[in-house]
Parts: structure tokens; sequence; C-alpha cells
């Protein structure tokens, strides 16, 4: 069995170095242009080998924080001074709306798989950070040696093997769920349209955090369901209080929130947060279903906890899976729930009988041989420094009063323009020199964030996208005018 992450001694003692010059920069101890301890005594203060505080300060170097000077040791980057503010945050739960997403949704999952334009719109990790070459191994071997298997419907709640996979992995969330509990679904969004049918009907209303992933609203729209938004800041996730007069004022049947790193913010609520809003829904009776595609994608020091793992997570439907970090186009995703798992099962094969057999079991044997978890270690540290080295690029060239996330996992970045500036705009002359990204009219049922837009970070810095960004910041800065 694979080790959980938060025992992986290794691993701890160089995030502590990596969290220990954080503080001393965002404290205002250490500033832009001075010289970071040396490593001599960075290992003393850690109590850390020398070799885990050079990995920690290559690991900072990575993400634009520190520069090596030859012969003379690291430094505060410059960029550091030049952080964005951070987005602002909607105040107000939105009014109890019908979704109607029209042609805008749609076109933005056409763009998807158009690979002539810039990769700054889906949040699809590049190719080349996927373990696809990997995978394809265990797939050609899962052809070969059981070919005739593999070719039979696989039982309606997934190949046996995966499902136990994927329950070992579930110790990491902090919650171990057993393989008889797991349904595989065809990715993250059967198994939130999944859940969110077995437990609603239509014209209920669900809560969600605003802004929100766009996926969400067709799913919505197509089950005939109302929506209400609850404001979501960029650093501390939810609103309790808007959660709560929310739950107050309307019939909420069901929420759907993040369980870590909120598409398009890359939040994350706290843990106490999550006990206190587990505990308004219980006095409610609302059901949560959490959507944790992202969990394993922290920049922290561990793995963030699901909702389902906290103590008085009563009525939890845990849905994930694995598009944004290992196989987007084998669309494999799992819901957990011990008290629904019937009637998911029924839902399931009313609608598809079974998800494909082949790469269900090519996964399960990936996943159980090991590697997955340094493949998630490769594929964090690529997708921090695309961040930090995005951040530093949309500081350097849009105009003055943009804001940014500061993302603490996942691979997007949430850019607000100034508010003069309408975002959809800017992603009609954009889609003309080839370069995608995500308008904010997209995260939303309202008229918010029309001056807002997401940017994706899946893909290795390079100078096409360098040359990308600056163009969008250009056409901005031409709209500024
Ligand atoms: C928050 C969130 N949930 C679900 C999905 C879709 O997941 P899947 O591709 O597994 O259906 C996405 C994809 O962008 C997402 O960002």
């Amino acid at each position: 069995m694979e080790k959980p992450e938060h025992t992986d001694q290794q691993e701890f003692r160089y995030e502590s170095v990596v969290k220990f010059i954080d503080h001393l920069i965002d404290s205002g101890a250490l500033i832009a242009g001075q010289k970071a301890p040396s490593l001599r005594k960075v290992s003393k203060a850690r109590g850390v080998s020398i070799s885990t505080a050079l990995h920690a300060y290559r690991m900072l170097e990575s993400q634009g924080v520190l520069e090596a000077q030859p012969q003379s040791g690291f430094y505060v980057s410059a960029a550091t001074s030049n952080q964005p503010d951070k987005p602002s945050a909607a105040t107000k739960s939105t009014r109890v709306r019908k979704v109607n997403t029209g042609a805008q949704v749609a076109n933005m999952f056409e763009l998807a798989s158009d690979t002539t334009m810039a990769p700054l719109g889906c949040a699809i990790p590049s190719p080349d950070l996927l373990a696809t070459s990997k995978l394809d191994k265990f797939l050609v071997r899962t052809a070969r040696t059981r070919g005739k298997y593999a070719n039979t419907y696989a039982p309606p709640r997934g190949e046996e093997g995966l499902r136990t996979a994927i329950a070992r992995r579930s110790i990491n969330w902090g919650h171990a769920v057993s393989a008889e509990d797991i349904l595989i679904t065809c990715g993250c969004t059967e198994a939130l349209h999944l859940a969110l049918k077995a437990i609603t009907r239509p014209g209920d209303t669900i809560a969600v955090e605003s802004p929100n992933y766009f996926g969400f609203l067709p799913v919505l729209q197509a089950l005939h369901l109302t929506v209400t938004e609850i404001p979501t800041d960029s650093v501390d996730g939810i609103s309790i209080t808007a959660l709560e007069s929310a739950l107050e004022k309307n019939t909420i049947k069901a929420c759907l929130f993040s369980s870590a790193f909120n598409n398009p913010m890359g939040c994350l609520t706290s843990e106490d947060k999550k006990k206190r809003v587990l505990t308004l829904l219980n006095r409610y009776r609302v059901t949560l279903i959490e959507d944790d595609v992202y969990g394993d994608i922290f920049f922290g020091r561990q793995r963030p906890r699901p909702y389902s793992a906290m103590e008085n997570a009563k009525r939890v439907i845990y849905c994930s899976s694995f598009s944004k970090t290992v196989a987007p186009g084998y669309r494999i995703g799992w819901i957990a729930s011990p008290s629904y798992i019937d009637k998911l099962t029924t839902e399931k094969y009313a609608t598809t009988l079974c998800g494909p057999t082949l790469t269900q079991v090519a996964l399960g044997e990936y996943l159980n041989a090991g590697a997955y978890d340094n493949h998630l270690r490769g594929m964090r540290k690529s997708f921090a420094a695309n961040i930090a080295i995005m951040t530093k690029t949309i500081a350097e060239t849009f105009p003055p009063g943009t804001r940014v996330s500061r993302p603490e996992g996942g691979f997007v970045l949430w850019v607000e323009l100034p508010d003069n500036i309408n975002a959809r705009d800017v992603f009609v002359l954009a889609l003309k020199d080839d370069i995608c990204f995500a308008p904010g009219d997209l995260f939303t049922t309202s008229d918010n964030y029309r001056s807002c837009l997401r940017i994706s970070c899946g893909y290795p810095w390079s100078t096409s996208i360098e040359r990308a960004v600056w163009k969008l910041a250009e056409l901005v800065c031409g709209l500024t005018r």
C-alpha cells in the first residue's frame, strides 16, 4: 500500500523550509533584493540537512521567489515586491435563478479540444505533464494479457481493481472508504450529475460557490434545478454568513461545493470553516455534494482533507476524478458514498450501464504499481512554477489595478481587470490571435465577474505562452484607454 502523504518525512522537511522562507517574506522580515539565510543557517534553524535546505531553495527558485547568485548565495527575487493584489470578493448571495448557460459554455467546451489555440483557456494539464507514456504501457499490457476480460461489461459500480486502488488512496484524504462504497463514473462530471439526480427533483434549489466552475451549470440546467450562488473569497473560501442567510431565506436542497482549490480561484476553505459549514447544513438537513478534483494538487505541506473527512460529515457525497492529474482522456471519475451507493448505482446502470473496462483495468494497475505519488509530486512542482511565472508576467504587463488570485493548489489563476474592462471584449479579440482564456461571465448566473477572467497554467512555460500573455496584456491595455 502507498504511504499517506503526511507521513512522508522527506517532503515534510523540505516543505517546512519553503514555508519558513515564504513566511519571512510575507511578514516583511525578508524583502526583495535581500539575501536569504545561508543554507547552513536555515538547515540549523529548521533541523534539516544542508541537501534538504538546498532542495527547498531550488524549489523556491523555480517558483520565482528566490534567485541564486553565483559564489554569493540566494536572494529574494524582485518579483516578490511586485505581487498584485488579490481579487475582491462578492458580498451577497445571488437570488435563486433558473440556469440558462446558452451558447457561451458550449463554445468554451468546443475550444477545449482546439490545439491551435494558446492553451490558457480550459483547465486541462499539458499532455507532457500527464503520465501518458507510463499509462500507455499499462494499457498495452492490459490489452495483451487481459484483453478478453477487458472486452466484457464491467460491473455497474466499476472494475474492482480500480475501486480497491481508490479505496486505498482514500487513506490520504483522511477518510477511509471501502471499495464497496465507490462507484466509478465517466469523469467527475457524471459523478456530480448522478449525485444531483439521486437527491433532487426538478425545481429544487442548489447552492454553489461564487464564482463557480462553469461546467456545473449545464448539469444543473439539464436536471431543471435552480441555483443560488454563495460569495466565496479568493483566500478564505466560502462565506459562512452568506451561506447561513441563504439557508434561512430559501429552501435549499443541496450544496455543491469544492473540497479544495475552487475553480477558478484556487482558494482553500479551512478545516475549521468546513466543520462550521457542515454544522449549518446538518441543522437545515441539507446534503453536501463535494467536488475534490483538485485535492491532490496542493502546494502546501499536506493534502487538504475534504468535507467528508470531518467528524460532523453526516450528509456528504464525495465526487472526484483522475482528469486533472493523470488521464483526462480516460474519463474516469468516482463517487464515494456509503449511504447513497445503491441509489447511485441504479442511476448509473439506467444511464450508461457501466463504464469502459479496458481503461479502468489499466488505470487500476497503474495506481497499484505505486508510481502515482511520485508523478503527483512532479506535477505539483510544475504547476506551482507555472503559476509563479504567470503571476509575475501578468504583474509586469497588465494595466495597474489588475488583481490576481494566489492559489494554494490546482493550476488556474483568477484575474480581475480594472472594472471598466469587459473580459468578453478581450476574449473576442484574443480568439482572433489564437489565444483562448475563460471570461469571467462564464463562472456565474449573475452579471458579476464581467471584468474577470480565468487563465489556465496547466502547460509548462514556453516562449509561445509568454508571447500569448504579452499579447493578452496588449489587448487589455488597448481597451483601458
Ligand atoms: C471543479 C471541476 N469539477 C469537475 C471538472 C470536470 O471533471 P471531469 O473532466 O473529470 O469530468 C472540472 C474540469 O475542469 C473542474 O474544474
